[in-house]
């Protein structure tokens, strides 16, 4: 395969966010949610870009946790089994967990605009004068920062009144915590395992900001991994290892992406004696000066949470080590990840432009997450070439995965509009198909066409689906 000739002119900062953002509308990725009626702050639709590509990331997700767990640092597979809890559970769920006292951001509000703003991220664009920042405009009449819960908040069933309080989770890890037991009682799993679970979090953000970077709603990608409490500083080490190997091996590498230790002062309260939180984090185009944002957290837990709920729920939660001969609370290292934040960083990952092409837009993106694999042009739409490409399609749609079949507009027209929907490979059927079987295949990141023979198309697009992604030889 040529090697790629790019001749990029490719925006930084809030002028690339502003592409990213075009782009994902324009190609039906993401739209702000309910626009019709003006749009809902911290909300967002996922179109049919979108949500094939954010299902082949939690895909991808659970085949390399739940399906093909990785190797453990014993060299021995490890178990992690599935779950998909309840959005609203018990209201003492959040009691034990902390968050009822403590799931708070500081807030502040400004008398002079009515703006109520995160206290810490207050170098945002003041309503009243956008060329300044909160807080510095003559006329900003900023209060004490106080705490706002995040949790929203609603009621269960018909009464309205402080019985029927429920919350729609901020996490998915509690429903883990309280079915520790159940897990136990219905499954061959032993400690060392995990539970994971991939679902909704919801988070009421008093700025949510950055398209889908901090929205209310969200997707969230979390394995609660329960270990005895001697082993957990060499489990933490290997989840740290592992799920940065993860992230790379979506194509998010070298100098965007990033391991980092938390200071001892940020460790959150569950974390602080027990020794270790680290966030893998991804270079978004609005990072700014930190350069870096967080994409997931691999926290020791201790066995915070179990022990909460044991005290709360007055359950007994221990676990019978058959092999020690021992009772205890296992300890949990816990990686969570964001689907949605992930989903983001692999379209800024993917998001280039090449001056050299009419149209220089595209993504990058492995073709296992690719939303379509393949495009299906017959040149013309003439002389039998309409009715192979029906049948190639229909090949590699029930075979590999989505394809397009487009037959309109001119053939550069048509490469460009897959360009932009990240799809890997568009294949052609010209005249030549029908004297010999061939058919163009047209790589998405060189531009470089290779003949092969029509019955080979599944063959070559299951191989590519297959392969390493290698961002550097694109
Ligand atoms: N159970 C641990 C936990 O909830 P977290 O760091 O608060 O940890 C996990 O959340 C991940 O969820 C984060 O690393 C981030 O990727 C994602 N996330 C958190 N808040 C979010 C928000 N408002 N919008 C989008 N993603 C968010």
């Amino acid at each position: 395969m040529a090697t790629e000739t790019t001749m990029t002119n490719k925006p930084t900062g809030s002028a690339l966010m502003e592409k990213i953002v075009a782009l994902c509308k324009r190609r039906g990725f993401i739209f702000p949610s309910s626009e019709i009626y003006g749009g809902l702050n911290g909300f967002w639709d996922f179109g049919p870009l979108g949500v094939e590509l954010k299902n082949n990331l939690r895909d991808w997700w659970w085949e390399s946790n739940v399906r093909k767990p990785p190797t453990g640092p014993d060299g021995h597979e490890i178990d992690i089994v599935g779950m998909d809890c309840a959005i609203i559970s018990h209201p003492k769920v959040w009691e034990a967990s902390g968050h009822v006292a403590g799931f708070a951001d500081p807030m502040v509000d400004c008398k002079a605009c009515r703006g109520r703003f995160r206290a810490d991220q207050i170098d945002v664009p003041c309503p009243l004068k956008p060329s300044k920042t909160v807080g510095n405009f003559e006329k900003c009449e900023l209060t004490e920062a106080r705490a706002f819960n995040l949790m929203f908040k609603t009621n269960v069933g018909a009464l309205e009144d402080a019985s029927s309080y429920a919350y729609l989770r901020p996490e998915t890890a509690q429903g883990m915590f309280y079915n520790f037991k159940n897990v136990l009682d219905t499954t061959r799993v032993k400690v060392p395992f995990g539970i994971a679970q991939c679902g909704k979090g919801f988070r009421n953000e008093i700025t949510p900001r950055n398209f889908i970077f901090r929205s209310r709603e969200f997707e969230m990608m979390e394995i609660e991994f329960f270990v005895h409490p001697t082993e957990a500083t060499e489990w933490y080490q290997f989840w740290r290892n592992t799920r940065y190997n993860w992230w790379c091996s979506l194509g998010l590498q070298g100098k965007n992406l990033r391991l980092r230790d938390h200071d001892p002062d940020e460790l959150a309260h569950y974390a602080k004696d027990a020794g270790g939180c680290c966030d893998v984090e991804y270079a978004f185009p609005f990072s700014g000066e930190k350069g870096f944002t967080e994409l997931e957290g691999i926290a020791y837990r201790s066995n915070f949470d179990l022990t909460q709920h044991v005290k709360c729920s007055g359950v007994k939660l221990d676990y019978f080590d058959t092999k020690r001969n021992e009772h205890y609370l296992p300890h949990v290292i816990e990686p969570a990840a964001g689907l949605t934040r992930g989903l983001l960083a692999v379209i800024c990952e993917g998001y280039d432009v090449d001056e050299s092409r009419p149209s220089p837009e595209l993504l990058r993106i492995h073709p296992r997450l690719a939303p379509i694999k393949a495009g299906i042009f017959p040149l013309v739409n003439k002389d039998g070439m309409p009715e192979i490409a029906e049948k190639i399609y229909k090949d590699v749609r029930n075979q590999v995965g989505p394809a397009q079949m487009d037959e309109k507009q001119s053939i550069g027209k048509r490469y460009a509009r897959m360009d932009e929907a990240g799809t890997p490979f568009c294949i052609t059927i010209d005249g030549q198909t029908r004297e010999d079987g061939t058919v163009t295949v047209r790589y998405r990141d060189t531009g470089t066409q290779e003949r092969i023979h029509q019955d080979q198309v599944v063959t070559f697009l299951r191989q590519k689906l297959s392969e390493e992604f290698r961002p550097g030889a694109r």
